[in-house]
């Protein structure tokens, strides 16, 4: 190689260096207006989904009215989420954005959790929230905390830990947006011991500096995987 075809090469490997982590932080830029998913392609293997043919995408698909109704909270949790990721809304197929909306009853949470795959927005828009972000190790292990009333907003970096709880005497609710449009979800507690099949009990005991017994009794808690 000459001179200047390793410059060339040289440049390219360094851009492409500089590019990766900006390309690897959202999700992948559409190549088209719209990529509306068809969810009945789910055997072919893609990073997302493959789109539907325009003429058999509809006239509705930029526009959802799943969010217009509150979740029933009378769950374990007293939250109930309704999601609106491409599963729901196949309309946002590609665009790296998502929403959902959280309804919590007096005392309900929505347990501490972590988005591996987005950064999210989330705006109350009634009642009184106990917002909780924990931050990594790098920043301390802190845990940053306010109390939110309806018009406020939060945001939680992606991957971090965070929680919500309503500390009012009504139903609170928040709309909550993604960045991508399958942010997934993984619930510590549910994770930790609820996961299928389970982490053995030495293993938890152990991590957790409590007796097999404190574990199994929150393995009774979440055995039924919800
Ligand atoms: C909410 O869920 C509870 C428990 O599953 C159920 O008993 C109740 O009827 C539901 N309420 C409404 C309004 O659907
Ligand atoms: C309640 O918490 C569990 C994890 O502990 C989770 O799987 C479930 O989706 C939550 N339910 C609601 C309605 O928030």
């Amino acid at each position: 190689m000459g001179y200047s075809q390793i410059t060339l090469v040289g440049g390219l490997f360094i851009t492409v260096l500089l590019l990766a982590p900006a390309v690897l932080a959202t999700d992948p830029d559409p190549l088209q207006d719209f990529c509306v998913a068809d969810l009945d392609g789910k055997a072919v293997s893609v990073n997302g989904h493959t789109c539907k043919p325009m003429s058999a995408a509809g006239e509705d698909f930029l526009f959802s009215s799943k969010l217009a109704k509150a979740g029933n909270t009378t769950t374990p949790n007293g939250s109930a989420v309704t999601e609106l990721d491409v599963d729901e809304w196949p309309g946002v197929n590609t665009l790296g954005v998502s929403m959902n909306r959280v309804d919590f009853a007096p005392g309900g949470t929505n347990p501490p959790h972590v988005h591996p795959r987005a950064t999210e927005i989330g705006l109350i828009t009634q009642g009184e929230l106990l917002v909780g972000i924990i931050g990594s190790l790098d920043s301390g292990n802190k845990l940053h905390s306010r109390v939110l009333r309806a018009g406020e907003t939060f945001v939680i970096p992606r991957g971090l830990m965070h929680f919500q709880f309503n500390v009012g005497k009504t139903e609170a609710s928040m709309v909550v947006s993604f960045n991508s449009q399958n942010p997934g979800i993984v619930f510590v507690p549910l994770t930790l011991f609820g996961s299928n099949p389970p982490i053995p009990t030495a293993v938890l005991s152990k991590a957790l500096r409590v007796d097999g017994g404190v574990v199994e009794l929150l393995k009774s808690k979440f055995a039924s995987g919800s």
